[in-house]
């Protein structure tokens, strides 16, 4: 491997630091995190932003009966990176795996890997974490504060470090309703968890996740604001942002409209809504959602890493990249998602999307019988007796869980400061290449985007896009009609029951 990266970085970027495409041409950099849906979509935007970086170093755990090659070579093979790949060929030669697993001591990286990352890495992009919300605690801790720790050891090893950009959530501290850009500190100390996580007394580690999750809502946010304070002890050493995603949705543009790689969170709600299996959930309908396209969150980040290292102070720059667009609550979006499965339904759906917001807990269970269990305990009779596999009931316990477990983000809303951000885009309105990243969403149209997202996760995680559309919509016409006649008996039997109780109680 021969990378050539200039011995005074950091001065030379400043020079050449009036295009985004000049900050980061011949520098090394390292992404955690790449075959993620953040991460690549990092990856892609920055190949196509500076033709003449000098390298993209990508840490790549080795994953069950597959070697990093393997994972490298499918991760390059996705159809995102195709457009890039046909306007130059070479740029996918610029991309190094390196394989490496943050949770482990020294981040399981070779002694010779190191070696070329401290002599070849100018800047540095911590995405990798794991972003199960109920994760157990030493697991997150590991994962995702241990981990960050591990990193900015290595960074501190950097011969040539420009920035390092770190990637947490903008409900890091989520015990707080209004979020500024800037660090909270916790009663609990990062190397005191962290300790206890390490100790492998699992009492103590219980007591104290018992003890954080009566003010935070999951180890998983937790986690991340202790990695947000074990970067900001180290701000003296070199520039660093932190930027925290609210939630993240499909791309509204790049590296196409409607880009989604993964099942996590909102995206799995809106495909069971789709597919007719979620039909109620845990959220009060005139709270904010704060969704942000990735595509957005990837300028940010690729942008932060900029504005930190020409704007530095000796504090860590926080950037909220959270949407500044005019606000969509969880009915609105809920009405779309119906409204669109309806109109443009998936295949195979099970029954008539429809999706009732609930507020409270005993509300949803009570429900969530007669809208999830029983209907999937008989539709799995029916597939068992047809010769099918049966899954309904499984799909709709998992979703129960995560509307379990995602319950107080949809309970609550947020107020997010964008000082940072705001003094970032105007920054990068002076480039000259300021056009290659979008930056704010004030003319989002959220009705468009949902749709846009909707057909992506038909496209990229169900892999419809040739589906027969007459089909599922003969399909859809059925459903509807069976839908009314239970809906029709239901009242029929409400009613019923109503006059037998009270013919009961006054004769
Ligand atoms: N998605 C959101 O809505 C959202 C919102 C706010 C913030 N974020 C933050 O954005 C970042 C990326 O999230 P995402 O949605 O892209 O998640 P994702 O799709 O699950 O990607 C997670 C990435 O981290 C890697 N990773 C996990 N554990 C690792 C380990 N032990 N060693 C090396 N790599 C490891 C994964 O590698 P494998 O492929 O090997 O599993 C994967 O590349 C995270 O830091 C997350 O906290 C996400």
């Amino acid at each position: 491997m021969k990378v050539k990266i200039k011995e005074n970085a950091v001065s030379e970027k400043l020079n050449r630091a009036n295009s985004i495409e000049g900050f980061y041409a011949n520098t090394g950099i390292l992404v955690t995190g790449a075959t993620g849906f953040l991460g690549k979509g990092i990856l892609e935007k920055l190949m196509r932003v500076s033709l003449n970086i000098a390298a993209i170093f990508i840490l790549v755990r080795p994953k069950k009966n597959q070697t990093i090659e393997q994972r490298f070579k499918k991760l390059i093979d996705d159809p995102i990176y195709d457009s890039i790949k046909a306007i130059h060929p070479s740029v996918v030669n610029k991309v190094y795996p390196i394989e490496g697993d943050v949770s482990q001591s020294n981040l399981g990286i070779s002694a010779a890997d190191r070696n070329i990352l401290i002599e070849n890495v100018n800047i540095v992009f911590h995405v990798a974490a794991t972003v199960k919300f109920n994760e157990p605690l030493n697991v997150a801790i590991n994962i995702n504060t241990k981990a960050t720790a591990r990193i900015m050891e290595l960074c501190m090893e950097l011969k040539h470090v420009i920035s390092v950009v770190y990637v947490s959530t903008a409900y890091s501290n989520a015990n707080i309703l209004e979020i500024e850009e800037k660090i909270y500190t916790t009663s609990f100390k990062p190397s005191t968890v962290i300790n206890i996580c390490e100790s492998g007394d699992q009492k103590s580690i219980d007591l104290l996740e018992d003890e954080i999750l009566k003010i935070y809502p999951n180890t998983y946010t937790f986690s991340k604001n202790l990695a947000e304070q074990i970067m900001s002890n180290n701000s003296n050493n070199f520039p660093i942002a932190i930027v925290r995603p609210s939630v993240i949705g499909a791309s509204l543009k790049e590296p196409c409209p409607g880009w989604v790689s993964n099942t996590h969170g909102l995206t799995n709600v809106f495909m069971l809504i789709g597919k007719g299996i979620a039909r109620t959930m845990l959220v009060k309908k005139s709270k904010r959602l704060n969704l942000v396209p990735v595509d957005y969150v990837v300028n940010i980040i690729i942008c932060a890493a900029w504005h930190v290292t020409l704007h530095r102070n000796n504090d860590v720059k926080v950037y909220n990249s959270t949407s500044n667009a005019h606000p969509i609550k969880w009915n609105q979006i809920r009405d779309i998602v119906v409204q669109c499965s309806r109109e443009t339904p998936m295949n195979n759906v099970i029954w008539f999307p429809f999706c009732i917001l609930i507020p409270n807990q005993c509300s949803y269970n009570i429900l969530g019988i007669f809208l999830h269990i029983l209907p999937a305990f008989f539709m799995d009779i029916f597939l068992k007796l047809s010769g099918r596999k049966p899954m309904i009931m499984k799909t709709s316990k998992m979703f129960n869980q995560m509307v379990r477990v995602v319950k107080f983000f949809g309970q609550h809303e947020w107020t997010f400061h964008q000082e940072n951000v705001t003094d970032m885009i105007k920054r990068v309105k002076l480039l000259k290449d300021r056009d290659i990243v979008k930056l704010d969403l004030w003319n989002m149209d959220w009705k468009k985007y949902i749709i846009t997202y909707m057909a992506g996760i038909e496209k990229f995680i169900l892999k419809e896009d040739s589906k027969s559309i007459d089909a599922a919509q003969k399909r859809l016409l059925f459903l509807y009609r069976i839908h009314q006649i239970v809906l029709m008996s239901s009242v029929f039997v409400a009613l019923a029951t109503i006059y037998i109780i009270y013919y009961a109680l006054t004769v």
